[in-house]
Parts: structure tokens; C-alpha cells; sequence
């Protein structure tokens, strides 16, 4: 949404005043509480609900609406937070409003959806999980965070941490994936990155969608979700919980009712778990209209009712649907809330503000807008790594069985370069790229053109289908480039803003359109064909496979898309993305994910390509006419080079919960296995720990990722890589609802992705 051209004139216009002495930078958290103390003393009780508002800048005010223009709102105090407001000079002229002319001065939080960067735009955040590279995704956020705050942002609506376990979800793109251990990890660096480490935050984070909103039923977005209290607990809480322990400055409500409550007005979730047992004390906005749509939920009947339920569950700020603007004053009259409540709910408002030192320091620095000039090269240089960090080799065997990839420019003299992602700057951005700027992409065609000018190839480049949801393709010309060449290159995929995304579910997960006839047609050229993949949705390749010698999952690469893809085809970087989604061979396996329970009649060892002729293999779990096993397991990535791995050997046999849970260090157990890079170049493994525990006092996944570590080998090279299992890794939520260790039995893989190694085992007694 765009802040207008009349909102701005109006807010350049509105006479200002000086700041206030009373504004003064507060050190200690005692400080800051008595300030917020002294501050709620002046406040009139229509103040006060004003700072619980969030409203969108670039929503229609004024007559009619309910609502002033925005400036008169701002400096009446009935606004605590504005979003979509983009510009260090609108930003600091609505600010102004706020702090030099409302009766208290209070600053606004300043908040935007900066999803996967902000000027500078990284690959979507499906992609950036696919790095499993933390440091990598710490440098990104925190490139986000310096490019917002110069902007006049103080407040990110990122990290999601939705866990996503079914591939026709629209959001997964924007998801960490489908493991809560890796989520739980990603969140941290998104945490660490935007807000910083030191005392004084960068800007604020907000972890969403609090929760479940990731297990919609049927990956249909906004569809209500039932999760048991064990699991919601185990997976999906996770990753909120590792972002809270790290100090992010807010949460926001989701849209999904869950296990019949919306979230939004969920007293469990953001009473009970959030507030209560995590302690959190910042602010919990609701999504778009979410206090609203609790109605739709039908467990209110009207506006003032479904305020009061959201703001007695834990919803702080209310965004956009006005409803505590309307009703919470009045709610307090009534008796039905307390002035107490609404003072705490206040307090975490104000305690954000003055955790970002807004009171000190309320305007961006105008001298240097983020708009100004080109993207700086040490920007773009992450924004390369990230790239290159999170494509995935899928595939890399040609029909003769030698890999196609990477290309060699003894032999590739001539290349077909076909299909609609090839040279669309936008489609490069990705779903939700906030303020990228199509024109800061370089695409896949300008930079192999570039590369090939200076290594003697032509390239040979055709469209063949129409960038839309459902791509029109028209292979004959690609057919004509594919046969004159020496190698196809295929950049196809989904369209990137429409098809995935909020609101972006789909019941197919083949490739959209035309584009799987135009597979089949250029495979008729018989020339080696290379898949580059462009989407956000797990895709099923079905028998599209074997006609493709090379597939490499690229996502959405952001800005540094053409010149990542390059180095990659050509080996002067070897993909090293590892899956962090399980990828179905079809639609009818979702939800998919490695971490499910075991049943009671697990389909291990049975041959489920072919039909149960006999009871062994009928009665199993298991799919008639599909195995059970994804096209590619969670984890799985290949490389230029190959990795062995040897039997992992653990410090003790047996260890002791009763120790554990005591909190001794020494009871942990240690696991070393040693790596080896057994090919011809260098590259980079994600080496993987995971557990299965059996004996437990509830069923546990058949594994669980427990640790996982990004090494780089040079050919012929070897690391031992160690990994602890202590307390944080072996409690889990029992069948009393405690996070605890157990006497169990603990089997642990090191190896390559989800599905392969051979584990070793070892006891925890009492
Ligand atoms: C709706 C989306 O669900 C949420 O992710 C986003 O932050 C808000 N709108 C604000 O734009």
C-alpha cells in the first residue's frame, strides 16, 4: 500500500512545536518503568487506548471512515503505531506530528513488512532456510534493519516462523520450513540481526503469526487449524519461543482459529503460554483486521465484544479494524476491563518505544536515504552468497548417466536459454519484496549474456510463455534454439507475486501452465536440459524427471539472482542449499514432512512400488498407488563434489535424565563423525544430527533434527564434526505436559539429509 501523495502534503503541512524536555534517554529498565509510570500518570484514558492502535498509512481516513485524516489522528494520541509509511521525510514528518504536537509527545512505532530485505532484496525467506547458513542470515537481516531504520522504519513485521508442513500452503515461501529445530535456530539470527545484540535494539522484530497458522487444514490459507496441546508445544511453538528468549520486541496474532479459539483472542496462547510462562513484555499486535475477524470466527457477535475478548487474551495493538479505538474506553466505563489492564497493555507499548531509544531518538537520519543511490556493492555481495547459498541440486544426471552440471565451456558452445523466469526482473524479487526495486535486479539472461561475451558461447534466448499464474507457452521457437544447441537451459516455474504468497494456496503442485507441455517438447531435441526452478510452493516434478539431466532448485533469488545463477552453472560456486521442505512426488502425500509420529504399523521395509498383493503389505500404513517416501527428502541438497561420512562414535553408551535434568553438563552426550570431501572441488556440507527416541511416555517423530552444522571441505579434505546432545536437545513435552528428559532409548544419525545414514544408539537411564 502506498502513503499518498495528498497524506503527504497534508503531513508536511501540519504546523510543529519543540520537543518536550521531559524526553530524555532512560538507562535502566527501573528508569524506563518509572518514566512509563509517570507518562501513564498524565495520560487521559483516550491516550492511553491510542497507543493501542496500529493503523496502515496508506488506508483511507477522513470523512466517512470514521477515523480523522491521519495527521489530526496522530497528533490527537489515538495513534501508538503507523505501517506502510515508507521514507526517512514522511516518515519524520509523521513522527513530528506525534512527538512535537500530541499533547504527551510519544513517538510512534514505525513498522513495515520487510519480508526478505528492504531496498536491498535477498532471496524469499523459504529460500534463505535453504542455506542453513545462520551467520549468512544474521548479515541479511541486519543489512534489512540498517536500510529500514535509515528509511524511518522501527519496526519489521519478520521473522515468520510459521511452521510449514504442506506444500500447498501459500506462505510456506515466506516460511522457515518445516522443522522447528532449524526454525527455532533461523528465528534467532532473524532476531539477532534485525534488533542487534547490544543494549540499544536496531528496530523492532515481530514473530508471526502466533499460532498455527502454518498447519491451515488442507494448506488452504486462513483455514482453521487443530493442534493438540503436545504438538503445538513440540513444533509449532518452537521457533516463537527461541525468538522470544533472544528479546524480539513484539509478537503478532494470527488470523487461524485454533482448536476452535482465533488466535487472535486465544487466552492459551497469548495468556497463558506467551505472557504467563514465557514472561513476554512487549507488544502483541493482531494481524489486518484480525480483533475484526474473531466475528467471522462467530465467537463474537460484535465489534465491542470481539475487542474486549482479543484485548483480555493478550492482544496489545490492535491493527487496523478499529474496533479498540471504538470500544475499549467504553469497555473500561463499563467495568468490563480495568484502567489497570489497559495501563499494562500501555506499558508494553511505551516499553518497545523506549527500548528503541524513539523518545531520544525519534527521527531517521534524512541526510542519507536508502533511495539515494545504488545498492553498495558489500550489500550486494550478501546478497550474492545468499543467493548462491540457497539453491539446491536436485537432480544432476544426464540420460547417460554423467552429470550436466556444471557446465563446461570446453564443450558448451551454444546455449538455448528458454522460458519465462530467464529475464524477468520482477518475477526475481519474489512473493512480498517490500521496497525492492525491479530495477536493482540483475536477471539470469543479462548476466550468462555478459559471461558468455567473454568465454566465446552464444546464447540463444526464448520467452516461450507468457508471465502469468497460468502461463500460455508456445514451444516452437524453443524447440528451434534447443535443437541448434549444445545444452537447454529452462527457467520455469511460478509466478512470483500472484501464485505464491498470502493467500496463494493451490490444490496442484505441478508446474503451472504450459510449461510441463514445453518440457516435453524440448526434451524431443535431444540435447541435455537444465531445469532452473523459480517458486515457492514445493513443486512435483512427476515424469517430467527423467526427461531433465539437471534440476536446481533456485526459489526467488532477490537482487543478485543472474549472477549467483551464472557462477553456480558454470562452477565457480558449488550449490551447497539444502532442502528445508519435504518435496512430494505428489500433490495426494501433503501434508509431508520427515518429523511425523510413528503408527502402529509403520510401512518400514516394505516395497511400496508395488501393489499389496499379500497381507504384509497391505496392512501398513501407506498409499495404494503412491510410496510414502517425498521425490526429496527434508535435508536433501546434492553438490559438484560428494561427501563421506563415517559411523558416528559417541563419548558415553548410557547417561542419566535424573543428570540431565539436574542441568549438568557433564551428562550430555558427545557425537563425533568424521567428513570427508571424496570428490574432485571444493565445496560446502550441511552435516545433520538427528534423533529418534523410543521408550518415551508419548510417541516421538521418527526423527528429529538436532543439530546441524555448514562446514566447507577443499578436495580430499576431513573435519570432525561434534555435535552435543544435553538437556535443550533431549527434553520434550511428556505426556504430563512437562519439558523434561526421560529414560529412553536415543538413536542418532549424522549424515547427509533426512533420509539416509545408519544410526548408533545409546541409554538415558533414570
Ligand atoms: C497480513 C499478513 O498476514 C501479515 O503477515 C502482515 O504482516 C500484515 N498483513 C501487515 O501487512
Amino acid at each position: 500500500m502506498k502513503f499518498s501523495a495528498a497524506i503527504l502534503l497534508a503531513v508536511l503541512s501540519f504546523p510543529v512545536s519543540v520537543l518536550p524536555a521531559w524526553a530524555q534517554p532512560a538507562t535502566t529498565s527501573q528508569e524506563v518503568e518509572s518514566r512509563i509510570n509517570t507518562l501513564l500518570k498524565q495520560m487521559t484514558l483516550e491516550e492511553k487506548v491510542g497507543q493501542l492502535n496500529t493503523y496502515s498509512a496508506g488506508t483511507a481516513t477522513g470523512p466517512g471512515t470514521g477515523l480523522l485524516p491521519f495527521p489530526e489522528m496522530v497528533s490527537a494520541g489515538h495513534v501508538g503505531a503507523l505501517f506502510n509509511l515508507v521514507g526517512a521525510r514522511e516518515a519524520n514528518a509523521m513522527q513530528r506530528i506525534a512527538v512535537e504536537r500530541s499533547r504527551l509527545h510519544i513517538p510512534m512505532l514505525l513498522g513495515l513488512d520487510v519480508i526478505h530485505g528492504y531496498r536491498t532484496t535477498f532471496p524469499v525467506p523459504l529460500g534463505m532456510s535453504a542455506t542453513w547458513d545462520t551467520q549468512l542470515i544474521e548479515s541479511a537481516a541486519r543489512i534489512a534493519a540498517r536500510e529500514s531504520r535509515a528509511d524511518g522504519i522501527n519496526w519489521v513485521y519478520s521473522p515468520m516462523l510459521d511452521i510449514a508442513r504442506d506444500g500447498r500452503w501459500g506462505r510456506i515461501v515466506e516460511s522457515e520450513g518445516e522443522d522447528p529445530y532449524l526454525a527455532a535456530a533461523i528465528a534467532r539470527a532473524y532476531v539477532r540481526g534485525y534488533q542487534g545484540t547490544g543494549s540499544k535494539p536496531l528496530l523492532a522484530g515481530c514473530a508471526k503469526h502466533f499460532v498455527g497458522y502454518g498447519a491451515a487444514e488442507g494448506g488452504r490459507d486462513y483455514n482453521t487449524t487443530e493442534i493438540s496441546e503436545h504438538t503445538l508445544r513440540e513444533v509449532y511453538l518452537r521457533p516463537f519461543r527461541a525468538a522470544e528468549q533472544e528479546g524480539i520486541l513484539s509478537f503478532m496474532a494470527a488470523f487461524n482459529s485454533l482448536n476452535g479459539v482465533p488466535a487472535s483472542a486465544n487466552p492459551f496462547t497469548l495468556g497463558q503460554v506467551l505472557r504467563k510462562e514465557w514472561g513476554f513484555k512487549g507488544v502483541v499486535v493482531g494481524d489486518w483486521e484480525s480483533v475484526k475477524e474473531v466475528m467471522e470466527h462467530g465467537i463474537a457477535i460484535d465489534g465491542k465484544t470481539a475487542a474486549l475478548k482479543a484485548f483480555k487474551a493478550g492482544v496489545t495493538s490492535d491493527m487496523q479494524d478499529n474496533l479498540y479505538e471504538l470500544h475499549l474506553a467504553e469497555l473500561v466505563r463499563s467495568g468490563s476491563i480495568s484502567e489497570a489492564e489497559i495501563d499494562n497493555a500501555v506499558r508494553d507499548v511505551l516499553r518497545v518505544k523506549f527500548a528503541l531509544g524513539l523518545f531520544d531518538t525519534p527521527y531517521a537520519d534524512e541526510a542519507h536515504p536508502v533511495f539515494s543511490g545504488p545498492i553498495p556493492e558489500d550489500a550486494r555481495a550478501v546478497a550474492r552468497q545468499a543467493a548462491g547459498s540457497s539453491f539446491v541440486l536436485l537432480k544432476n544426471e544426464g540420460k547417460n548417466g554423467h552429470a550436466v552440471l556444471p557446465l563446461d565451456t570446453k564443450t558448451v558452445h551454444t546455449i538455448a536459454l528458454i522460458g519465462p523466469f530467464a529475464d524477468d526482473r520482477d518475477a526475481m524479487l519474489g512473493s512480498w519484496s517490500g521496497q525492492g526495486k525491479a530495477t536493482d535486479v540483475v536477471t539470469l539472461r543479462s548476466a550468462l549474456e555478459e559471461y558468455a561475451r567473454g568465454h566465446n558461447i552464444s546464447v540463444n534466448y526464448v520467452q516461450a510463455c507468457t508471465m502469468t499464474i497460468v502461463p500460455n507457452c508456445d514451444p516452437q521457437k524453443a524447440v528451434e534454439a534447443a535443437r541448434s544447441a549444445d545444452v537447454v537451459v529452462l527457467a520455469l516455474g511460478e509466478h512470483a507475486s500472484e501464485r505464491t504468497g498470502e493467500a496463494a494456496s493451490v490444490a496442484s503442485l505441478d508446474l503451472p501452465g504450459g510449461q510441463k507441455d514445453l518440457v516435453r517438447e524440448v526434451e524431443n531435441a535431444g540435447k541435455p536440459s537444465v531445469m532452473l526452478l523459480f517458486n515457492g510452493h514445493p513443486l512435483t516434478f512427476g515424469e517430467l524427471e527423467p526427461k531433465l539431466s539437471a534440476i536446481l532448485e533456485a526459489w526467488y533469488p532477490g537482487v543478485e539472482a543472474g549472477p549467483a545463477l551464472v557462477r553456480t552453472l558454470f562452477g565457480d560456486a558449488n550449490p551447497s542449499g539444502r532442502l528445508t521442505v519435504s518435496f512430494p512426488r505428489t500433490v495426494g502425500q501433503e501434508p509431508l514432512y520427515y518429523n511425523h509420529l510413528s503408527t502402529g504399523r509403520p510401512a518400514d521395509g516394505v516395497d511400496l512400488s508395488k501393489p499389496p498383493y499379500d497381507s504384509d503389505s497391505k496392512y501398513v500404513s501407506r498409499y495404494l498407488d503412491e510410496t510414502n517416501a517425498p521425490a526429496y527428502p527434508f535435508g536433501y541438497g546434492l553438490s559438484y563434489t560428494t561427501f563421506e561420512y563415517s559411523a558416528p562414535q559417541l563419548s558415553t553408551a548410557s547417561t542419566s535424565a535424573a543428570l540431565l535434568n539436574g542441568g549438568k553438563p557433564d551428562a550430555a552426550v558427545r557425537i563425533t563423525a568424521t567428513v570427508r570431501n571424496s570428490g574432485n572441488v571444493a565445496g560446502a556440507e550441511v552435516v545433520q544430527l538427528y534423533i529418534r527416541r523410543r521408550g518415551t511416555s508419548v510417541t516421538m517423530p521418527v526423527r528429529e533434527l538436532k543439530g546441524f552444522k555448514k562446514i566447507t571441505l577443499a578436495p580430499g579434505e576431513s573435519k570432525n564434526v561434534t555435535f552435543t546432545l544435553g538437556r535443550d536437545e533431549l527434553a520434550f513435552w511428556n505426556i504430563d505436559m512437562k519439558e523434561i528428559v526421560e529414560p529412553e532409548e536415543v538413536s542418532v544419525w549424522v549424515s547427509h539429509d533426512s533420509a539416509s545414514g545408519t544410526p548408533v544408539k545409546f541409554e538415558i537411564k533414570q
